[in-house]
């Protein structure tokens, strides 16, 4: 079983950057714990700031891994492009937000994302990675 995380825009500065709504975790120290915790998977991660990098990964990865567990950060309600990514590939991804989008300004209540996913997941801090990772194991 190989599944991959993969975080957009700004999500290597977690445990830096707005902590009140992100948290004061570093993502490197949190996917060690869940490496632990999920030790029979093949767990991989990837970051980038950039759109087309994001893209990519999901090229490379979508016709051969188990699963996708997706955080694209703000480009979750700007990219068609990263939509259509999800679209064109058979690897099932989920979305996922450490916030809860809702709860937060009305630009971030819409996914470009969301109807080419499994489901989503938000709200729940970091916690929204191991819940979406779960959902892929249990599928
Ligand atoms: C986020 C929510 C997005 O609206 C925001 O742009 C992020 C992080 C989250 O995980 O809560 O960068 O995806």
């Amino acid at each position: 079983m190989r599944i991959i995380i993969i975080n957009g825009p700004n999500l290597n500065l977690l445990g830096v950057r707005e902590k009140n709504i992100y948290g004061s975790q570093d993502f490197q120290s949190f996917f060690e714990e869940l490496k632990q915790q999920f030790s029979t998977v093949e767990l991989f991660y990837f970051q980038s700031n950039h759109e087309g990098e994001i893209i990519d990964k999901l090229h490379e990865v979508g016709f051969s891994y188990d699963g996708v567990v997706l955080n694209a950060g703000a480009y979750t309600h700007t990219s068609a492009a990263i939509g259509d990514a999800i679209a064109g590939i058979t690897t099932p991804v989920v979305e996922v937000h450490i916030s809860n989008v809702y709860r937060r300004e009305t630009f971030r209540h819409h996914s470009y994302l969301a109807p080419n996913c499994i489901g989503v997941i938000c709200g729940f801090g970091l916690t929204s990675y191991r819940l979406g990772l779960e959902s892929l194991l249990e599928r």
